[in-house]
């Protein structure tokens, strides 16, 4: 077995970094984890604590097995810190220190820098689990419930995992970090989430959906691109991390996939040729597409801002300093430093968009952005699939960058509040949440999965909502 791959599952905190042996952080970490449960409790999923959930936990970081599944009460869920395994002899890939052994301490000039990152990425882990904490009690199924519960327990464990780093390298103002954490809350007038978009609501199973394709997608790439920082325990760290992620993102493309497949299939079979024939197609108890559209903007705008704005000193700054990579730098051929190279970046000018060369180590948010939009292309065209097939001549697609940004360049640019949904199309999709318990049934606007988790057969109960 290759150094790091033993998990150490005895303890109070399963790990695979060796907290047996080091009594600083293991107290560190005991000390925090009563406050986390108690966050838990208070904010995590309402009403289903006691419930006996079907779960997968992280036993190992070996990627051809790493996960067993099982019933667990999700308060007694066991969050582990749980490392990749060090690649023997890594060099740093970018940036002033190219070529450098990576760090195994923190370098004492970026400490600050590092610091900013690891509590950025550390606050968006709880937002999104208070930010659905309403949903269980309107799951279409079962299988959605576990599949919600799942993402927000990994969610956990992804805040567990910067803290885990907070505590171990950066002393007093680490656990000062750590603590504050878990006293901002989603949404709050007082001590919001730190980024915009974990603060807005999750009112509904759609925006459920859609907040896990567009919004953890963001969460890959941001982890995609600390994956390949120089210092290595964050990269460690975030490639682990990556590995439960995209079960989040499957989670919302099947979601919508799903809804977007029950829509077409009920609109065939009441014989409606128009799919923006809204009140017919409503009438079936599914959610008509100009709908999914207006959600579908909604969620990728708010998910833009995320990536900051177009021109960013601070994106230089972490490339620079080999903290903060490109979306897969080391598959990439270039000099990685940039220092002479440009990047195309749209620009208002004249009240218009344009295309325009800026020097790259500037525009590194921007690039990240540009490889998010790709990456979310080919769900969209996944999606629109059965509309395709069912001959409808509706397509489902991405607004513009420039649309309903409140961060940046285009901020305030373009709103037309027309292609955002409405009090009526959230009072439509509020009407439809109603919960469905029994084992095997799904509720009226969304199919049935093509597939269960961990193979379980159609009529599993993946949640025994009573314990
Ligand atoms: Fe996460
Ligand atoms: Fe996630």
């Amino acid at each position: 077995m290759p150094d790091g791959m033993d998990v150490d599952y005895d303890g109070l905190i399963p790990n695979n970094v060796g907290l047996a042996q080091d009594a600083r952080v293991r107290k560190a970490l005991e000390t925090w984890h009563p406050g986390y449960i108690d966050w838990w409790k208070d904010m995590g999923p309402e009403g289903f604590q006691e419930s006996l959930v079907y779960l997968r936990t992280a036993v190992s970081v070996d990627p051809k097995g790493w996960a067993k599944f099982g019933y667990v009460r999700m308060p007694e869920y066991k969050w582990g810190v749980l490392l990749a395994p060090a690649v023997e002899g890594r060099r740093i890939g970018f940036g002033a220190h190219k070529g450098e052994p990576a760090w195994q301490e923190v370098p004492g000039e970026y400490r600050a820098m590092l610091r900013r990152l690891l509590v950025i990425q550390g606050d968006t882990e709880p937002a999104s689990v208070e930010q659905q904490r309403h949903l269980g009690a309107t799951a279409p199924s079962l299988y959605d419930m576990r599949n919600l519960f799942q993402v927000n327990v990994e969610e956990g464990r992804h805040l567990w995992a910067m803290v885990y780093l907070l505590q171990k390298y950066f002393g007093t103002q680490g656990r000062e970090e750590a603590e504050d954490l878990l006293r901002r809350r989603s949404g709050d007038a007082d001590s919001p989430r730190m980024l915009g978009a974990f603060n807005e609501a999750t009112p509904d199973w759609l925006s459920f959906f859609m907040f896990t394709f567009f919004t953890d997608r963001d969460g890959k790439m941001q982890l995609e691109a600390l994956a390949q920082s120089g210092f290595d325990p964050l990269s460690r760290t975030c490639r682990f991390m990556l590995t439960e992620e995209a079960h989040h993102m499957f989670v919302g493309e099947t979601g919508v996939g799903r809804i977007v497949e029950r829509t077409v299939e009920a609109m065939r079979q009441a014989g409606i040729e128009d799919p923006t024939d809204v009140g017919r197609v409503r009438a079936l108890g599914v959610i008509d597409l100009p709908t999914i559209q207006r959600k579908l903007n909604l969620h990728f705008s708010l998910t833009l801002d995320l990536f900051g704005n177009e021109i960013s000193t601070n994106a230089a700054n972490a490339f620079n300093a080999g903290l903060k990579g490109r979306y897969r730098e080391d598959k990439l051929e270039d000099d990685h430093q940039l220092a002479n190279s440009t990047y195309p970046v749209m620009r208002l000018r004249d009240g218009k968009p344009v295309s325009e060369d800026v020097p790259a180590l500037s525009a590194l948010n921007m690039r990240l952005r540009d490889d998010y939009v790709t990456d979310c292309q080919g769900g969209i065209g996944r999606w629109n699939k059965p509309i395709e097939k069912a001959g409808y001549a509706f397509r489902l697609q991405l607004p513009p960058v420039t649309f309903n940004r409140k961060i940046g360049e285009f901020a305030g640019f373009d709103s037309d509040p027309a292609r955002l949904p409405t009090g009526d199309d959230h009072a439509f999709i509020d009407s439809l949440m109603r919960p469905v318990t029994e084992a095997g049934k799904y509720a009226s606007w969304i199919a049935a999965p093509k597939v269960g988790v961990d193979g379980k057969p159609g009529e599993f109960e993946y949640v025994r909502i009573h314990g």
